[in-house]
This record gives C-alpha cells, sequence and structure tokens, in this order.
C-alpha cells in the first residue's frame, strides 16, 4: 500500500502535489484530469495504483502491475502553460531521471522526446496532453509512468521495459521516488519557463543518440538520418541526405 504520510512528509513543492488526490484504479489518470470540471486546481497531481487503460504516446496501451509502481498525472495551468510545450516535456523526463539518479546512483540517458533510460532500458515513460479553446491552451496534463518495483515485464514493446527493482536489485519506496519527482519537476518546469535554454542543453547532455545516425518512426512514416541537435522549442533537428527536418514527435532508435 502507498503510505500518503511517507510521501507528504518529503513533499516540498508550492503548488505542484498540494493537491493531491490518490485512487486504487482508474481508466487513465490522463484522461480523467483532460475531462474532469472538478478537479481543475493547478498542480493537482491524481495518483492511480492501477490503471484499466494506461495510455502511452501514439495511441500505445501503458501497462503497469498493481501497486508495484507510479503511474500519475499533473495538471498544469498559469503558471506553466508557455509557448514552448516541447521543452516542458525535456523537463519532465529529467526530473525524473534526477531523481532516479539522486537516490538509486542508477545512471540514467534520455531519449527523445521523454523517455528515460537505464542500461538502454525504458524505465519511465511520459505523455503530455492538453485541451486549448481556440488558440488558447486550457490545461496541460503531464502523465508519468515509473517502472519501480515490477519484477518482469510481459508482453512485445517497441524498447525494451526494465524497472528500478530490476536494475538496482532491490525493492524501493515509492513514496519517496513520487516526492522527490514532484519536487524537482517543479524546479525544472519553472526553469522551462524561464531558462529554456538551460533545460535543452542539460537534456542534450544526458541524450542518447544525439550526435548519431537515427531510424525516426512516426505511424507509417520512417526517416533515416543524424541526429544532429535540439532546437529552441526542444524538437529534434535530423539531417537527411536531402535537408535538415525538424522532427515533432516520433519514436527514435539506433540505426
Ligand atoms: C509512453 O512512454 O508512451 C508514455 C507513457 C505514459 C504513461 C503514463 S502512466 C500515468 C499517465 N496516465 C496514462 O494513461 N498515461 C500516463
Amino acid at each position: 500500500m502507498f503510505n500518503l504520510e511517507q510521501f507528504d512528509i518529503k513533499l516540498d513543492t508550492d503548488i505542484i502535489g498540494r493537491n493531491f488526490i490518490y485512487c486504487e484504479e482508474i481508466e487513465s489518470t490522463n484522461n480523467f484530469l483532460l475531462n474532469s470540471k472538478e478537479y481543475n486546481t493547478e498542480g493537482t497531481v491524481l495518483f492511480a495504483e492501477y490503471q484499466t487503460k494506461g495510455k502511452g504516446r501514439k495511441d500505445r496501451t501503458w501497462i503497469s502491475n498493481n501497486a508495484q509502481n507510479l503511474t500519475f498525472s499533473i495538471l498544469l495551468k498559469e503558471s506553466f502553460i508557455y509557448s514552448k510545450p516541447n521543452v516542458l516535456n525535456l523537463a519532465s523526463s529529467m526530473a525524473v531521471a534526477s531523481s532516479i539518479e539522486n537516490l538509486f546512483q542508477l545512471k540514467t540517458n534520455l531519449k527523445w522526446p521523454n523517455d528515460v533510460l537505464v542500461n538502454e532500458k525504458k524505465i519511465s515513460g511520459i505523455l503530455l496532453e492538453s485541451v486549448s479553446t481556440g488558440k488558447k491552451m486550457e490545461k496541460i496534463v503531464l502523465g508519468i509512468g515509473i517502472n519501480v518495483n515490477q519484477p518482469s515485464f510481459q508482453g512485445k514493446f517497441n524498447f525494451t521495459p526494465t524497472s528500478i527493482k530490476q536494475e538496482y536489485r532491490k525493492e524501493v519506496e515509492r513514496e519517496y521516488l513520487l516526492s522527490e519527482v514532484l519536487n524537482n519537476l517543479e524546479e525544472l518546469l519553472f526553469t522551462a519557463k524561464d531558462n529554456p535554454e538551460k533545460i535543452i542543453n542539460d537534456w542534450k547532455n544526458k541524450s542518447r543518440f544525439l550526435g548519431e545516425k537515427v531510424k525516426v518512426q512516426d505511424g507509417d512514416n520512417l526517416k533515416y538520418g543524424l541526429f544532429e541537435e535540439v532546437d529552441e522549442n526542444g524538437f529534434m533537428l535530423l539531417r537527411t541526405a536531402t535537408a535538415l527536418e525538424t522532427i515533432y514527435c516520433g519514436d527514435v532508435s539506433q540505426l
């Protein structure tokens, strides 16, 4: 069982997680916050022990054992909405990565746009979704899944998964990890707003595949080239045989 007191004692944020909703089971924490009119306070964190329809990027599913991992979503509004949403993606993956490094001394890398890797395997995925009225973005829901104490993974994955337990060889306290992630996240989301160049530079230092030849898949669309840069908006610049292309989304893998 998740110990709320243990989590709360280490939470050191002003906004994120101050309104915390714990639930045993839900379809998808992202869907709930995206659609809810009632839970609309900025910084609300919705945490679920189990999701029956957990969503991944590109309409994939996010499957996570009951009560072993962290699956939660954060509602971001006026303080965090600004013109470079993809920098939020980079900042969020950095918050997860540095939390895992600080608490468990596991070396992490980042795979564009927002996967966290340990030993070349995916330990965390992030799904950023938003609701807009006309041109105005009303809210952003940042959904984070971290594989924590799950001992093994069954099924077919587009990138091999792993968990902290598999890499660290011990069960760990999900409560401390969650508070550490939220503490780091709040700080990095403010940095993303005030100093996006810093986020982009720090992200690049931890990047897996930057400067390498890669394959980028977006549905049926496949591109090959050199992952040359991350631009000022957090998008990927891919040097193909014919041009320098801006990549807005896609799955990056080694060529
Ligand atoms: C990905 O790597 O494809 C992104 C995975 C995001 C999973 C999280 S778990 C909490 C939140 N709720 C969801 O339905 N998805 C995100």
